[in-house]
């Protein structure tokens, strides 16, 4: 049946079926394909999107309980082919190497950082847990964390 939803600030009707998950309407239907699915389980955050700010992993979530939700993927970040301070961030530091799970994470932070600003590194690395890197090791991640909101608080001061 038809359903609305709000992708990336755009209204969105699309006919979703009640056993279809969210990542799969966002890569199938719209071609959001920067919502990576790697464990299909809930348990790898590759992922992960934001639903009304809060990170959600998409391949365990049905389209249908979203019904309505402001929806924001890694696409949304750079609507004019800029990227953004989270992203450079992760450039800069080396937290991207194969990028799989980067889309994922680089959302969790943005929902991290809008909460909490300055966060210690002991609120990064707890927020970050539900995500997995086979790549880059965790310390390029936090520093890219840590870069970003030195970065994004200087913007706001
Ligand atoms: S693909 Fe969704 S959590 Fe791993
Ligand atoms: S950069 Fe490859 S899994 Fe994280």
């Amino acid at each position: 049946m038809n359903r609305s939803f709000i992708v990336n600030g755009v209204a969105r009707e699309l006919m979703v079926a009640d056993s279809q998950t969210l990542a799969d309407m966002l890569r199938d239907q719209l071609g959001l394909t920067g919502c990576k699915v790697g464990c299909d389980q809930g348990l790898c955050g590759a992922c992960t999107v934001l639903i009304d700010g809060v990170p959600v992993a998409a391949c365990s979530c049905f389209a249908f309980m979203v019904e309505g939700a402001k929806i924001e993927t890694i696409e949304g970040l750079a609507p004019r082919g800029r990227i953004d301070p989270v992203q450079q961030a992760f450039l800069e530091t080396g937290a991207v190497q194969c990028g799989f799970c980067s889309a994922g994470l680089i959302l969790s932070v943005h929902a991290l950082l809008r909460q909490v600003p300055e966060p210690d590194d002991a609120t990064i690395s707890h927020w970050l847990e539900a995500h997995v890197c086979r790549c880059t090791g965790y310390t390029a991640i936090l520093n890219a964390v840590r870069l970003a909101a030195r970065r994004m608080a200087r913007v706001t001061a």
